[in-house]
């Protein structure tokens, strides 16, 4: 009896330490940000993140559903934690800034399952001075060491029902024009139905959103989810529940509907929540790239910045094609192809384009439409449409390596896979030694259309695979990468530098193509999209208007602003994107375009607000000069720049291409002024933007 009694008190002491521990959460806070972690009572890990002590995101649940244990998620018990501190400095290849504080408190709890089999997880979080990052662990165990990932559990439980910028959850595009609502407005049902721009499959979860997704709450606080570092697992996507306000993960499945193969040890990317009271320290936070792993390779002097024309706008508009011949079947008497008279990679015009690279100090030439198959790369030929290395009949290759080295030219290659992945994985090396043998550095790759054989989605584990194994491939040969209908960057550039750009969105070629972009579009894209990493969007279009066939068809926004995005949208590639005659028509606002660099030491966010207006300086690597850029949408406004970022005492030219008076980027968009004054640190700048409109400065000192 005594014993029993005696048996029963210290099995209630252990249960009230239990829940008390449970209970009281554990903690790490950096400033004004705190993060909380505790079981529930049925073992539920749960996180929450504070702004000030205001909840940014409420107890949210974290866990999985395992094809052989959908209940990944509970019953489980805290093992131990520990803590740590870091702050450190590293400077990327090439980037908006040359210097990057890494500066975090970090929590890792280590859990284990108590019901099944003694699984064990570890939960990270990474508490910075601007938001959280944390990720699952899966150590190495015997219970669990090659498993199926049937869902990632992980929610954000939203304090309300806050502003959202959205782009559908499909899972094969995200070259989706930005929709602005409310959280309990969100429905993408129609707008995918709609949409004629795109090859889209319908979205099966109508309610489900793409990250980066930015969000602004009643009370002005900047939200900012996303993920870092995707490697080996799917795209993140979320799934809005219009009525609790609460986001959960939502892992872009394989052809066959499962999540993720994996084998332990295995660390998930990184879940981030980018915080701030401010819009601009959105845009200037870091916390993506430290999230990602450190480059491992020292010799990176091969990888360069640069800016570049191409064979390329001619296409998009209609003026030539790609393909050589109209299609496969239409053969000369000999047997040859038939050619259709209107290939935009001949010998010739690609010689046109390098001279004209050559003469305005513009490093690369990108020719698309140089090899066979694209007379029918949508279409019977599929799986082994491309071959990567067979150039036209008209496209010299020899004759143009040594034309644009002796001008002091690089030729951009370029890879479209027409979503045959495995016909490029079976190539690649065939494909990169030719780049080696003709001296090309550069790829532009493409993943247009359904991904064959199997149907696999462009954001699935399968293919995010295939992105980061061309990286790889593309390492071994000294080769950097430009990708399209690749999925959304994470920040693996700070690990892969070669991985120079990828598109991963609506560019400015939907204003050839399509019904276009709406002004508003450049000023989302900082606060989503490039979250991630530099986009290769194609600014500098000088003819707005006139350049398709469709009628009304033209771009939105006015010739400063082509200029100012530049500035505003980051990538160490850069296209001048019309053509080289519609640049010799303005000289004087090209002189813009050959001055402005692609690789900077600083970066300042003076103005910001998704959908409305950014405003960015920038200073040239290795420089003096600084560079700004300012965007607005279909709205008029004066931007107001103080120039105090500029060296005490000294004085600048500043010259400014902006909007003239009567400016608008739908009834007269070419119109532009070039002022120059000289200005100093003192100096404060007021430029008018045009509706749809910009501006671009330049600051040399004097
Ligand atoms: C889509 C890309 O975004 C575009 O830049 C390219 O020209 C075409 N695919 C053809 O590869
Ligand atoms: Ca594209």
């Amino acid at each position: 009896m005594l014993l029993k009694r005696i048996f029963f008190y210290l099995l209630s002491i252990l249960v009230i330490q239990n829940v008390t521990a449970q209970q009281k959460p554990l903690q790490t806070a950096m400033n004004k940000m705190k993060l909380e972690f505790r079981l529930d009572e049925k073992g539920t890990p749960l996180y929450a993140l504070y702004y000030n002590n205001k909840p940014v995101i409420q107890p949210s649940a974290l866990g999985f559903s395992l094809a052989d244990d959908s209940t990944f998620n509970y019953g489980f018990k805290i093992l131990s934690n520990e803590k740590r501190s870091v702050d450190e400095t590293w400077s990327p290849v090439w980037g908006e800034v040359n210097k990057i504080r890494n500066h975090y408190e970090e929590l890792t709890v280590h859990l284990q399952q108590t019901q099944k089999a003694n699984r064990l997880l570890n939960i990270v979080f990474r508490v910075f001075e601007d938001g959280l990052g944390f990720r699952y662990e899966f150590p190495n165990q015997p219970n669990l060491k090659y498993f199926i990932v049937t869902d990632e559990r992980t929610q954000f439980k939203l304090s309300g029902d806050h502003k959202a910028f959205w782009i559908p959850g499909d899972y094969d595009t995200n070259e989706y024009p930005y929709t602005t609502s409310k959280i309990s407005e969100i429905d993408n049902k129609d707008l995918v139905e709609k949409s004629t721009d795109i090859a889209v499959r319908v979205a099966p979860d109508r309610s489900a959103v793409q990250t980066p997704l930015m969000m602004k709450t009643n009370d002005d606080l900047y939200i900012n989810i996303h993920e870092a570092a995707l490697i080996n697992y799917p795209a993140m996507q979320l799934h809005v529940d219009n009525r609790s306000y609460t986001l959960s993960s939502s892992l872009v499945p394989d052809a066959i509907g499962n999540k993720a193969y994996l084998q332990s040890p295995f660390n998930t990317p990184w879940r981030t929540i980018i915080v701030s009271d401010k819009a601009t320290d959105i845009l200037a936070s870091k916390i993506i790239l430290n999230l990602n792993d450190p480059c491992t390779f020292t010799n990176t002097s091969w990888i360069e910045p640069m800016k570049f024309v191409g064979v390329w706008w001619e296409m998009q508009t209609g003026k030539s094609t790609w393909s050589y011949a109209n299609n496969r079947d239409e053969v000369t008497p000999d047997g040859n192809l038939k050619p259709n008279g209107k290939h935009g990679a001949n010998t010739a015009n690609v010689k046109r384009y390098i001279d004209f690279a050559a003469a305005s100090g513009i490093k690369g030439v990108l020719v698309e439409g140089w090899n066979t198959g694209w007379e029918d790369w949508f279409g019977n030929w599929k799986d082994k449409v491309f071959d990567f290395v067979t150039p036209y009949p008209d496209f010299d290759i020899k004759e143009l390596t040594h034309y644009a080295a002796a001008k002091g030219v690089k030729i951009i290659m370029h890879n479209e896979t027409s979503g045959s992945v495995t016909n490029y994985e079976r190539q690649i090396d065939t494909a990169f030694a030719l780049m080696n043998r003709f001296g090309y550095t550069s790829v532009k790759t493409g993943y247009v259309g359904k991904i064959i054989p199997r149907g696999e989605h462009h954001d699935g584990q399968y293919m995010v695979d295939h992105y980061l194994y061309v990286i790889q491939k593309a390492l071994q040969h000294n080769i950097t990468v430009d990708s399209h209908e690749s999925v959304r960057p994470t920040g693996l550039h700070r690990t892969y530098p070669n991985w120079m750009a990828s598109e991963a969105s609506r560019g400015n070629e939907y204003n050839a193509f399509s019904n276009g972009n709406a002004p508003e579009h450049e000023t989302i894209l900082p606060f989503t999209r490039l979250m991630g990493g530099p986009m290769d969007y194609t600014p500098g279009i000088f003819k707005l208007k006139g350049y398709s066939s469709v009628p009304n068809r033209q771009v939105h926004t006015t010739l400063a602003k082509q200029l100012a995005l530049y500035i505003t949208i980051y990538s160490p590639l850069q296209m001048a994107a019309d053509f080289p005659e519609n640049y010799e028509a303005k000289k004087d606002a090209f002189q813009f375009i050959k001055d402005v660099p692609v690789d900077w030491d600083d970066t300042k966010i003076l103005e910001a607000e998704p959908g409305d207006y950014v405003t960015i300086a920038r200073k040239e690597k290795g420089k003096a000069n600084w560079f700004i850029g300012a965007i607005t949408d279909e709205h008029n406004r004066t931007a107001t720049i103080p120039l105090n970022f500029l060296d005490k005492g000294k004085k600048y030219n500043v010259t400014i291409y902006a909007d003239a008076k009567d400016t608008d980027w739908k009834t007269n968009p070419e119109a532009y002024t070039i002022t120059h004054v000289v200005s100093d640190a003192n100096s404060i700048l007021t430029l008018q933007l045009a509706k749809g409109g910009g501006a671009a400065i330049s600051i040399m000192p004097l």
